[in-house]
C-alpha cells in the first residue's frame, strides 16, 4: 500500500451531500486530493478545505485522469451519462444519486455492513449508496438479522427537510421566517407548507398508493441484507427539522431476542451508538445526530403484540451518515483494494 493520498472528485460539491463530504473527510482527517466540480452556473466558485480555498471546476474531458474514485452528489441524470466516462478513464464513480441503485450488476454498498462488496464496483466501475434512510436502517437492522433473522419490517421515516437538498433547507427557512412573522409563506419550490407541518409525501405515487421512496427502503434493505423474503412497508413523512431523518422501527425476527440482548448486540456494531437510557430521557434525537457518522438507537423495547417483535426509533444525520460518509468510506474501500 503506498502511501500517496487518495485522488478524489467530488461532483455537486456545492451542494448539501457534497459539503458533507468535505466536512468528513476533514472531521476523520483522510489523507486526500481533492478535484471539486459543480454546473458551469453555480453560485460558488471556491470552497474552503482544510483553511485553503479549491477551485471548483465545471466537468469536461479529462475530468477524472488521475482520480481513483468520484462520488456523484448530483441530480441522477448527470451520474448515468459521466459514471462511464470516469470508468473509462480509471476511476470509480460512488453514485449517491440513485441512478444505478437498482442496477443487478452494480454493488450496493453500506460501510461497515457489507464493505466487502466494494470489489463488485469492477464490473461496471460504479458503487452504489443506498437512499438516505437506508443506510441507517441496515447498520441498525443488519447485526439484528445476522444473530436473530429478520422476518418483517414496518418503519415510519421522519425525514429532515434537508433530505430535498439545498431547495429544502432554504424552502423552511424561509417558511419559519415568514410564519413567525405572521405572513403566508411562498411555496414556489416545494408544493406544501413542511414549517409547523407534516406532509406524507416523499416521492412519487406509484401504483398501490406507495411513493417510490417507500418502495425503495424495503427493495434496499432486501438487497443489503441479502434477505429476499423478508417483508417490509415504509411510510414517509417530511418533518420540519432541518437535519437528521427520524425512523421508528417495529421488526420481527424469526428467533427471540431480548431489548436488553439487542442493546449489547448494537453496542458492539460498527457505525451505530447506542443512544438508550429512557428513564433518564435519554434517547435519538436529530439534534445529537447533526455532524455524526454514526446512527443513533435507543428506545429499544420488546412488541408484545406479536412473536418475536421489537421496536427501536433510530436517528441519523442524513447528509453525513445517510451519504457523504458513506461514499468517502466506499472510495477509502475501493482505494486499499486497488493498492493492495
Ligand atoms: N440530501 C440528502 O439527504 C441525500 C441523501 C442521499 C442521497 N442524496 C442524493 O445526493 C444528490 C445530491 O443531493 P443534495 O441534497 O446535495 O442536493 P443539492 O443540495 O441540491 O446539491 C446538488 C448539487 O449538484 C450540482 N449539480 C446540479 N446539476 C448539475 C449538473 N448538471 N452538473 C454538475 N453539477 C450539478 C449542484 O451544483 P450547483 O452549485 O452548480 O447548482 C449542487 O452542487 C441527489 O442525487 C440526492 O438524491 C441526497
Amino acid at each position: 500500500m503506498t502511501d500517496r493520498p487518495m485522488q478524489l472528485a467530488v461532483l455537486g460539491a456545492t451542494g448539501s451531500v457534497g459539503r458533507a463530504v468535505l466536512e468528513d473527510l476533514e472531521a476523520r482527517s483522510v489523507p486526500v486530493a481533492l478535484r471539486l466540480f459543480a454546473t458551469a452556473s453555480s453560485e460558488v466558485d471556491l470552497l474552503e478545505f482544510r483553511g485553503e480555498e479549491l477551485e471548483v471546476e465545471k466537468l469536461g474531458d479529462k475530468a477524472f485522469r488521475g482520480c481513483d474514485a468520484a462520488i456523484f452528489a448530483t441530480p441522477a441524470p448527470l451520474a448515468r451519462e459521466w459514471a462511464p466516462r470516469a470508468w473509462a478513464e480509471g476511476c470509480l464513480a460512488v453514485d449517491l444519486t440513485g441512478a444505478f441503485r437498482s442496477a443487478p450488476e452494480v454493488p450496493l454498498v453500506v460501510a461497515g455492513w457489507n464493505d466487502v462488496a466494494v470489489a463488485e464496483g469492477k464490473a461496471r466501475g460504479v458503487v452504489a449508496g443506498p437512499s438516505g434512510p437506508v443506510v441507517p436502517l441496515a447498520l441498525a437492522l443488519g447485526p439484528i438479522h445476522r444473530e436473530a433473522g429478520v422476518e418483517r419490517v414496518v418503519v415510519t421515516v421522519l425525514y429532515a427537510a434537508s433530505g430535498a437538498g439545498r431547495a429544502g433547507v432554504r424552502q423552511l427557512e424561509k417558511e419559519m421566517v415568514a410564519l413567525l412573522n405572521g405572513e403566508e409563506p411562498d411555496l414556489s419550490e416545494i408544493s406544501h407548507r413542511m414549517g409547523f407541518n407534516l406532509v406524507p409525501q416523499v416521492g412519487a405515487f406509484g401504483a398501490g398508493g406507495h411513493t417510490d421512496d417507500e418502495v425503495a427502503v424495503g427493495s434496499e434493505l432486501r438487497r443489503l441484507l441479502l434477505a429476499p423474503t423478508l417483508a417490509a412497508t415504509a411510510t414517509a413523512i417530511r418533518v420540519p427539522v432541518f437535519y437528521g431523518h427520524g425512523l421508528a422501527v417495529n421488526v420481527r425476527t424469526s428467533r427471540p431476542l431480548a431489548a436488553e440482548e439487542a442493546r449489547a448486540l448494537l453496542r458492539a456494531s460498527p457505525g451505530v451508538k447506542v443512544v438508550d437510557a429512557p428513564g433518564e430521557r435519554v434517547y435519538p434525537m436529530p439534534m445529537l445526530a447533526v455532524n455524526d457518522d454514526a446512527v443513533l438507537v435507543g428506545r429499544i423495547r420488546e412488541d408484545a403484540s406479536q412473536r418475536n417483535g421489537l421496536d427501536l426509533f433510530l436517528v441519523a444525520d442524513n447528509l453525513r451518515c445517510g451519504a457523504a460518509s458513506n461514499a468517502v468510506r466506499i472510495a477509502q474501500e475501493w482505494v486499499r483494494i486497488q493498492r493492495g
